[in-house]
C-alpha cells in the first residue's frame, strides 16, 4: 500500500456558528492546536502526501493559520457552501492531479485516529471503490444512517431523509470517505441536490458507485475517532478524550502520573521515562522533558527545556526559553523565563529570573530578582558557576556575577562583580548600645501625656 499515492481532502469550509466565536470553528484548539491541524496530522500519519484544504468562513484567518500547521496544504475556496460534495469538488485541481486514494476528512472530527484511515485505504488497496468510515454512536439523532443490503453498503440517507424504519439503524456515517481516485470525480460530478436540504451530499456518491456496480465497503471506527465538533461543551468533551489518551500513553512509556487526570498535556510535549509528575501539572506548548525529572504539583510550564534529573515546583512557573540543564532545581514559587539554569544550579524560592544565564552549581538565595526591564527594553543578567546570590537581591540587568562571586543578601546590584569577589549593594548596618530601650521609654511617656490630656478635656 505504500506505494500507493494519497491525497486528502479536508473540509473546513463551514461557519461553525455553534461556537458562538469570532474565530473559525476549525481552529478552536485541542492540546494547544487548531482541531484542523489535529486532522492533518492524522492524515499525514496515515500516508497523505497531498493535503488539499477547503476553506470559506474566514478564508483569510484559515490561510494564514494553514501556512503555520500545514505549509505544505494548497488551500481552495468554496465559495458558497453547497454540500460536501460541493466542497470536496472545489479541491477539483489537486483531485486531477490522479492520486491512487482521495481520503475526505472533516476538519472538526480532530480525534480521528490514523489507524481509521490506515484500514479504510488498505480496503482501497483491495479494489473497493468507496470506503465508507461507519461507527456506532450511542445516538444516532442527527447522523446518515448506513443502509446495507446483502452484507453490501448501497446507500447512506441523512436523517432528514430516512423513513421511521430507517432511522431505526444505529450504523452511521462518521462522514469520512476514502475513495479510489480514479473514479472520484467521476462519482462527484454526477451528485445532485434533489434531497431534503437542497445540499450536494458526498454520501450520494455511495448510491451512485453501487448503481455501477462498483464495490463500495463499510468500516467501523470507535464512536470517540468519529466525534465531531460542533459546540464548546464537544470542544471540551473531545480535549478530555485527548487527554485521556495521552496521559495513558505516557503511563505506558514509563512516565508516574500519581493523579493522571489532574495533569494537561499539550500536542507537543515530550517527556522521558522516569518522570514523576505530580498532580495539578499543567504542560503548555514546546516542552520536552529528559528522563529522570520530578516535576512537583501545581507547576506551570511551557517552551521549557528540563534535563535529566531536574527537580521543578511545587508551584513553579517555566516560561518559554526556560532550559534547565542536569540536575537543575527550580523550587516553589520561582518563574524563569528565557533563561538557562545550568547543571545543579539552584534556585529554590520565591525568585524572578529573566534573560539569564545562572552557571552550574550557582545558588539563588530566596527572593531574587533579575531586574531585566527597564520598562522600554529586556536586559542581560549573567551569574557565574558556582555564584552565591544571597537573599532577597535584586540583580539589575545588564549586569554580570562572576565565577564564584558572592552577593550579600539584600543588594541592589547595578555594577558587575569580578569572579569571587564579594559585593554588598546596600547600607551598613549601624548597632547604638541602649537606644532601643531609650526609644521605647520616650514614646511610652509621650503617648501617656496625650491620654491624660485628653481626659482632662472631659
Ligand atoms: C455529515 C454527513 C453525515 C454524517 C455526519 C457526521 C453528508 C451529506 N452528511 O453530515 O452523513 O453522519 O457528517 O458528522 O456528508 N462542509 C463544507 N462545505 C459545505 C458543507 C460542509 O466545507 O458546503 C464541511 C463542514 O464545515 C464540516 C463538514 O463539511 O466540516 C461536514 O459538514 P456538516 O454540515 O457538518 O455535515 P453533517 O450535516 O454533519
Ligand atoms: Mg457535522
Amino acid at each position: 500500500m505504500s506505494q500507493r499515492s494519497c491525497l486528502s481532502v479536508i473540509l473546513a469550509a463551514g461557519e461553525g456558528t455553534r461556537m458562538k466565536s469570532a474565530q473559525p470553528k476549525v481552529l478552536h484548539q485541542i492540546a494547544g492546536l487548531p482541531m484542523v491541524a489535529h486532522v492533518v496530522k492524522a492524515a499525514e500519519a496515515a500516508g497523505a502526501s497531498g493535503l488539499a484544504l477547503v476553506i470559506g468562513h474566514g478564508a483569510d484567518e484559515m490561510r494564514k493559520a494553514a501556512a503555520k500547521f500545514a505549509p505544505k496544504a494548497e488551500t481552495f475556496e468554496q465559495e458558497k457552501r453547497l454540500g460536501t460534495a460541493h466542497a470536496v469538488i472545489a479541491a477539483r485541481a489537486a483531485i486531477s492531479r490522479g492520486y491512487d486514494d482521495v481520503l475526505v476528512m472533516f476538519g472538526d472530527t480532530p480525534l480521528i485516529d490514523a489507524d481509521a484511515l490506515t484500514v479504510a485505504r488498505r480496503r482501497l488497496a483491495e479494489g473497493a471503490a468507496v470506503v465508507v468510515i461507519g461507527f456506532r454512536p450511542p445516538n444516532p439523532t442527527g447522523y446518515g444512517r448506513l443502509i446495507e443490503k446483502d452484507g453490501k453498503l448501497t446507500a447512506i440517507r441523512e436523517e432528514k431523509d430516512c423513513s421511521e424504519e430507517e432511522k431505526k439503524i444505529g450504523f452511521c456515517n462518521a462522514g469520512m470517505m476514502a475513495v479510489a481516485g480514479a473514479h472520484a470525480l467521476k462519482l462527484l460530478d454526477a451528485v445532485g441536490n434533489e434531497n431534503a436540504k437542497g445540499e450536494y451530499y458526498l454520501t450520494d456518491i455511495v448510491e451512485i458507485a453501487s448503481a455501477q456496480n462498483l464495490d463500495v465497503v463499510a468500516t467501523e471506527a470507535s464512536f470517540e475517532s468519529a466525534l465531531g465538533i460542533n459546540n464548546r461543551a464537544e470542544l471540551a468533551q473531545a480535549e478530555a478524550i485527548w487527554q485521556q489518551r495521552r496521559r495513558h500513553d505516557a503511563m505506558l512509556s514509563g512516565v508516574t502520573l500519581i493523579a493522571p487526570e489532574t495533569v494537561f498535556f499539550s500536542h507537543d510535549t515530550e517527556i522521558g521515562a522516569d518522570t514523576i509528575v505530580e498532580p495539578n501539572v499543567w504542560f503548555g506548548p514546546g516542552v520536552r522533558i529528559a528522563s529522570g525529572a520530578k516535576i512537583h504539583a501545581f507547576s506551570h510550564i511551557e517552551g521549557a527545556t528540563i534535563a535529566s534529573n531536574c527537580d521543578v515546583g511545587p508551584f513553579a512557573r517555566l516560561r518559554p526559553g526556560a532550559d534547565l540543564r542536569n540536575k537543575a532545581k527550580v523550587g516553589n514559587f520561582c518563574e524563569v523565563k528565557q533563561a538557562v539554569i545550568e547543571d545543579g544550579a539552584k534556585v529554590n524560592h520565591l525568585t524572578y529570573i529573566g534573560d539569564a544565564r545562572v552557571g552550574a552549581g550557582a545558588n539563588i538565595g530566596a527572593g531574587t530578582i533579575t531586574c531585566n526591564y527597564d520598562g522600554y527594553s529586556k536586559f542581560f543578567t549573567d551569574i557565574g558557576e558556582g555564584a552565591f546570590i544571597g537573599s532577597n537581591s535584586s540583580l539589575v540587568a545588564p549586569v554580570t556575577i562572576g565565577n564564584g562571586g558572592y552577593i550579600a543578601s539584600g543588594s541592589v546590584i547595578t555594577e558587575s562583580v569580578p569572579d569571587d569577589a564579594l559585593a554588598f549593594g546596600r547600607a551598613r548596618q549601624k548597632t547604638i548600645p541602649g537606644k532601643g530601650k531609650e526609644l521605647r521609654e520616650r514614646f511610652a511617656s509621650a503617648a501617656a501625656a496625650k491620654k491624660k490630656a485628653a481626659g482632662a478635656d472631659h
